[in-house]
């Protein structure tokens, strides 16, 4: 699997002939170059979603969200999937699973739209947990349990979502092979040192910490 980095929150996951978009607010240049299959936001705000309406268009492919933001994109005239926390959709490549967060989530013109998620990508059998945007909850490791993470997308920005104290602890519930922090340097107000985190990670865990700038790609195999 080759993981494109947008910024803040933004990846690209490519496998095989899957690419998937999640939470588009930041388009690399190597990930424009990419024509995505899907879009997965994991809520409204608009560090998040971007322009997904666009780019589903534009593509001619579904949005994947909670239903409430799912329905918001669908009046749009947008294709979409919807489900809900705790609920997988199935898909060729996998499942990918609705998992919980702990946000809010509404979208820039005000549109209430539910409860905001993460997602547990399954793809060729690698699982990649992108957790949105959250503050740090113990069944994170419950989630975990249930889908082994090779990789997760953990925020460490602080003032929105956990900071890297928190990071830290999500990080070894969720005992990942690789974590890579998101959600932080976008702008001054969630500052922080990555590697700071990646040092304090790595002196008591078997998790490796991989740093990400924007435009960079990291290929994980099993
Ligand atoms: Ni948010
Ligand atoms: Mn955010």
């Amino acid at each position: 699997m080759k993981i494109y980095y947008g910024g803040h929150s933004s990846f690209l996951l490519e496998s095989n002939n899957n690419r998937i978009l999640v939470d588009p607010m930041m388009i690399s240049p190597k990930m424009a170059e990419k024509k995505p299959t899907l879009i997965a936001v994991s809520h409204g705000h608009g560090d998040h979603i971007g322009d997904s309406e666009k780019i589903a268009k534009k593509n001619d492919i579904p949005i994947m969200a909670v239903f409430e933001l799912a329905n918001y994109f669908a009046k749009k005239g947008c294709k979409t999937i919807d489900g809900h926390i705790g609920g997988k959709i199935k898909f060729d490549f996998g499942f990918i699973k609705y998992v919980t967060a702990f946000h809010g989530n509404s979208t820039p013109d005000g549109t209430a739209t539910g409860n905001p998620c993460g997602f547990i990508f399954n793809i060729d059998g690698i699982t990649v947990y992108h957790t949105g945007d959250t503050g740090l909850f113990g069944d994170m490791e419950l989630i975990a349990k249930q889908t082994p993470v090779d990789v997760l997308l953990c925020p460490i920005g602080d003032k929105y979502t956990m900071g890297p104290e928190d990071a830290i602890v999500a990080t070894k519930l969720v005992n990942p092979k690789i974590v890579i922090p998101m959600h932080y340097n976008t702008f001054p107000l969630i500052a922080q040192d990555p590697e700071d985190f990646k040092q304090k990670v790595e002196k008591d865990s078997n998790t490796k910490v991989v740093i990400m700038k924007a435009n960079d790609v990291f290929e994980y195999n099993k």
